[in-house]
């Protein structure tokens, strides 16, 4: 249940895709500095400056990114990061936007530095300086750009350079939903898909998709299935707890991959710390996976923390794993009553 966009999910997640601010639900932090910003901007028949969002996998930043531009009225170029190799690919990218289009770059933490480097004055001044010829009888030349809105989106902020940072004018972070907002997501995207289902139906589904608009759209469509395959009308409670259950799906959102995280910290490192190459080659996932898809929500939940040494399991892994935390062991009962 990876909160990271399957190739086969192109067709679902387009027809899913809020197309306005006002239809997006949630992150209504993001959602106000967004709308002041863009009327203010609109108002002002500017170009919008530079948005860089961020967050873990599956929060709405790529559909921020499209609504940005059918709310300024213009067009969207959408690449990525590692689609962009060479110079030439950006200068070819960014001479055929139209004046006030939007530019998606996601993943902007991947690009390459010779890459960013064009990005800058392209950002700053609309202009980029190409070399042309080699050796001694090399020139640049300046070519202009139309004013552009680069949207950029990131899951590692930490990742991106200074530089580039200080280029956007506003930076805006997407966090975890909360059960409400992600109730509501549910139900639009049961209406959406046609699926009949009960509010209760809807709040279970929403309680296990880990605060992640892209995993409860996921979640309802199995969950549709096996409904389907029940024969049962609409979507109960009862129905939704037992489909996700047989998807291993915890309570709590929690999969198989995040019980192994968990596990391993705790049998095999003694809770921790642990560095993450370790608990990578432990647990046979990559770390980059790990850091960006499994870690941000078990930090969320309190159940690891991130420090110096390495990853440590909270007592609330412990409980949740059913694990007496060690130093307690013949005292939790004692503890509890603390
Ligand atoms: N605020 C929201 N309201 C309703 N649906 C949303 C919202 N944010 C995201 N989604 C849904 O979640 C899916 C994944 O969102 P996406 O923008 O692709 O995430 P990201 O780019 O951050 O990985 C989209 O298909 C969309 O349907
Ligand atoms: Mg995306």
């Amino acid at each position: 249940m990876s909160p990271k966009a399957r190739p086969d999910e192109a067709g679902l997640e387009r027809s899913l895709r809020p197309r306005r601010l006002s239809e997006y639900i949630g992150q209504e932090r993001v959602k106000d500095s967004l709308d002041i910003f863009i009327r203010a901007t609109k108002g002002r028949g500017e170009p919008l400056d530079h948005v860089l969002l961020y967050g873990p996998p599956g929060l709405g930043k790529t559909t921020l990114a499209t609504i940005i531009a059918v709310e300024m009225g213009v067009s969207i170029r959408i690449t990525s990061g590692p689609a962009i190799e060479r110079q030439g690919d950006l200068v070819s990218i960014l001479t055929n936007l139209k004046a006030g289009d939007v530019l998606f770059i996601d993943e902007i933490h991947r690009l390459n530095r010779v890459v960013e480097e064009v990005l800058y004055s392209a950002m700053e001044d609309y202009a980029v300086d190409i070399i042309l010829g080699k050796g001694p009888s090399a020139r640049t030349m300046r070519i202009n750009l139309p004013p552009f809105t680069l949207v950029g989106a990131t899951t590692r902020l930490a990742l991106l350079s200074g530089p580039l940072r200080d280029r956007f004018g506003a930076v805006l972070r997407l966090d975890f939903y909360d059960l409400d907002a992600m109730e509501e997501i549910v139900r639009r995207s049961a209406a959406v898909l046609g699926v009949p289902m009960s509010s209760e139906g809807a709040l279970a589904v929403a309680r296990r998709s880990r605060g992640t608009p892209r995993v409860a759209n996921r979640l309802l469509k199995r969950v549709r299935d096996f409904a389907e395959v029940r024969g049962a009308g609409s979507i109960t409670p009862v129905l939704a707890t037992e489909a996700l259950e047989m998807l291993e799906i915890d309570p709590l959102g929690l999969d198989d991959i995040d019980r192994r995280i968990l596990r391993s910290i705790v049998d095999k490192f003694g809770g921790g710390p642990v560095g993450i190459e370790t608990l990578s080659a432990a647990i046979s996932e990559e770390t980059d996976t790990i850091m960006d898809v499994y870690e941000p929500y078990l930090i969320q939940l309190g159940f690891l923390q991130r420090t110096a040494r390495g990853r440590v399991a909270t007592r609330g892994a412990y409980e949740h794993l059913g694990i007496v935390p060690p130093g307690l062991a013949g005292q939790a009962s004692l503890f509890d009553a603390v």
